[in-house]
This record gives structure tokens, sequence and C-alpha cells, in this order.
């Protein structure tokens, strides 16, 4: 079998066999196949898409790249929880030690940031010392000792996913249906968790732009959980603006504390509580949003934050470490009325100009930059009256500034965005 053959293959839209994706998938974690190579077969995915068999395949390819972690030995439900994608999305930086707080372990692979979208190892990354590659057994021990970890895809474990990730990012071939689903599941099945909560945003943020494309997506990697025995949720939510005030991987870290401090957007908070009685039912537990409350109240979900901080490597003093640039600029309303859009994507590419994104494999992340909003859409604002300021490096491109005139708007009445659209389960 020759490489070639397989794009040729799929560029005119045929199938490919379980033993055809075990060749791609082998060949190319060996090194035996160069990622030009790949890259050209994922664009011809983009256009001519899997079929529900070969996305499975694909998924269970992946999975075996690596190890699949045993958690029986963690005594309960261990639960899991991925989102395709967003901007501003720290939702489990808040959410995974909430759960744990309550006693329910939690046992996360998470990946890192994908075109104008961050992702949760960069974040994390972003605390000095921190590590985000810990092997099966030290990810066992300390989901054991202190009830959650959360790690990322390695040499070890769905190196698959490693490989691809990055290259998709550079690509433009992330928001290709099976491989999001493949991608996302490979994580979640090689982590071992027994129940998966899964958030499939939606809006310009997103990589699934409706609800029937994310209903989609969101059925598929449900089936794919439940035929290995997981059981999955997945949500619909909205991402046509960013999630919370901050973009950017420093600034997401001090907003998550913000609201585990419970001094956080309230909207954020309550959004997470949803999520937080999902995972409570995943578990087998009746959601209980009172002691939900409670446990942000008194302090236990930061308390369960700081404990993995210090787990994996980092200090409490790395964790609220504010974020630090050469410059802050901030960006006014041109008139009174109410912000009608903070739009996500726009707003996540202008981070990614800043330097919290990357454009090709090489580039490193400036941890420090991103943007502050000071409201979210539905609010009323004054003219003069500060509607974000950039944290920056740089001095502002005109660039930037014309696709800041773009992605905010105000007009003369308010509107607002739900956060959970649908849920969906399986029968
Ligand atoms: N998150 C992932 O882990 N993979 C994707 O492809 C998209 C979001």
């Amino acid at each position: 079998m020759h490489f070639l053959e397989l794009i040729e293959k799929k560029k005119r839209g045929g199938q490919f066999t379980k033993s055809e994706i075990e060749f791609w998938i082998e060949g190319y974690v060996a090194g035996d196949i160069p990622d030009y190579q790949v890259s050209a077969l994922l664009m011809a995915i983009f256009f001519n898409g899997m079929s529900k068999q070969e996305t499975t395949d694909l998924t269970m390819t992946m999975v075996a790249s690596g190890a699949q972690i045993d958690l029986a030995s963690i005594e309960g439900i261990k639960v899991d929880k991925h989102s395709t994608g967003g901007v501003g999305d720290k939702v489990t930086l808040i959410l995974v030690p909430l759960i744990a707080s309550l006693g329910i372990p939690v046992a996360k692979m998470s990946g890192r940031g994908l075109g104008h979208t961050g992702g949760t190892i960069d974040k994390l990354e972003s605390i000095a010392g921190f590590q985000t590659e810990l092997t099966t057994n030290q990810f066992i021990d300390q989901v054991n000792q202190i009830g959650l970890a959360v790690i990322g895809q390695s040499e070890q474990l769905v190196k698959a996913d490693k490989l691809l990730y990055a290259l998709r990012d550079v690509t433009a071939t992330v928001d290709s249906m099976p491989l999001i689903a493949s991608s996302i599941m490979s994580k979640k099945i090689a982590a071992g968790s027994d129940a998966i909560l899964l958030d499939v945003t939606i809006g310009s943020g997103a990589f699934m732009k409706d609800v029937e494309n994310a209903e989609i997506l969101a059925r598929l990697m449900v089936e794919l959980g439940e035929q290995v025995g997981r059981k999955t949720i997945a949500v619909i939510t909205d991402m046509s603006e960013p999630l919370g005030l901050t973009i950017g991987n420093r600034l997401e870290i001090l907003e998550a504390v913000a609201v585990l401090k419970n001094q956080g957007l309230p909207e954020l908070k309550e959004f997470v509580l949803d999520l937080a009685e999902l995972m409570q039912k995943l578990a087998g537990e009746v959601p209980n949003r009172a002691q939900l409350e409670a446990n942000i109240a008194n302090g236990a979900a930061y308390h369960k934050l700081v404990e993995m901080v210090v787990a994996q490597g980092g200090t409490e003093a790395a964790l609220l470490k504010p974020a630090a640039t050469t410059y802050q600029i901030v960006y006014s309303a041109k008139k009174s009325g109410y912000i009608s859009r903070l739009d996500a994507l726009l707003l996540g590419e202008i981070a990614m100009q800043l330097g919290a994104g990357r454009q090709t494999k090489a580039d490193t992340i400036d941890n420090e930059v991103g943007i502050v909003l000071t409201k979210k859409v539905g609010a009323p604002i004054k003219e003069g009256e500060t509607i974000l300021t950039l944290y920056s490096n740089q001095e502002i491109s005109q660039l930037i500034n014309q696709q800041l005139e773009c992605a905010v708007q105000i007009a003369d009445y308010s509107k607002s965005n739900p956060s959970i659209i649908k849920i969906i389960e399986s029968e």
C-alpha cells in the first residue's frame, strides 16, 4: 500500500477500510509518512468527509496509538468533560475542580489552542512550573490522591492526536466533523473515564456554525462514547460571543480563579453550574445546585484547583500571577446604546494576532496577551465608556483596529444570547 493512493482515494470521495486507516495512523506515528502528505489527506477529508464506520475506525486506531488508561483502581464513577472549542472558554478550569470538590473523581485529557480557539493545556502552561505531560501511573496516582488531574496528549497517550492536532491547527483543517469527533473521542476513550460530558459549541467563534451541524457532531460523539460503554451526554451551547470576560491564557486563568472565589461574572458561574449538574447526573448522583454553590462559596472548589496546580508542579503564587504586558490599550464606545455584538471569531483572531495562538507549528505562545471585556452582549453602554482592553506586547496594528470595528457593535435595543441551547443523550 502507498500513502499516495490513500490521498488519491479520499480526493475522489472513496471510503477507507480499517486496514487503510491503520496504515495511515501507524505510519504517521512511526514517522514514515511526512506532514505534507498527511496535510493533503486532511484537506481531502475536510472536503469529502468520512462515513460513520470510517470515523469509528479512525477514533479507535488513534486510541491504539498510545496507552489506554485503566482507571479501575480508582473508586467511584470517573467523569470527564470536553468542549469542541471556543473563545474565552475557561469552563474546564472552573468545572473540573468544582466537581472534584464533591468527591467525584475527574480524569481529564485536554488539548491546546486550535485556530482562533484557546486550549486548556496552553492555559494551564501559563502557570509557571505546571506539567501537562504525566506518565500513566502519575495520572492515576494523582486522581487517586486528590481526585483530579488534567493532562495533554503525549508520546504515550494518543500520540496520533498529538501529531494530527498540531498539523490541523496550521493547515486550516480543524473544522471537519470526523476529524473533530475522532480527536475528542480518542482522548476521552484513552483517558479511561466512565462518563463524558461534551460541550458542542455553535456560533461565529465555534467550528460548527449552526445547530443542525452541531447536533450531527454531538450525536456522532455520543454514539462513539456509548459504543465503548461510556455514558455520554452532549450539550449544544452558544459561542457567538466569547465566554466570560477574558480571552488569552493568563487572563483566562485569572477569570477562572475569580469565579471559583465567587467574584466572577454571575452568568459564567451559572453556566458552569448548569454543566456541573449534568456531570453530577453522569456520576450517578442527584444534581444538587445548592451543594455546588456552597462548594464555591466555602472555597472548597478553589482549594481543589490549587491542589491540582501544586500536584502538577506549580504554586498558588504562580496561579495568581497577574498578566503583565507592555501595552494595555482601551477600546471605548463611540455612541451610547446596548452592546449587540462581540464577535467571538474576530475577537479570537485578534487575540491570536496579539500572540495568544499559533499561526505555524513552530510558533510559541505569549501567555500574557489577550483581551478583557468590560461588558457582555445586551449590556447598556454610554459613549466613551470602555468596552474592552487589549493586553499586548506590541503596538496595535491598523488591521486590529479595523477588526475591532467589525467585532463590536452597539444597537439601540438590548438582546442577549442563551447559554445551553440543547441537551443530547442516547435513548
Ligand atoms: N477539541 C479537540 O480536542 N479536538 C478538536 O478537533 C476540536 C476541539
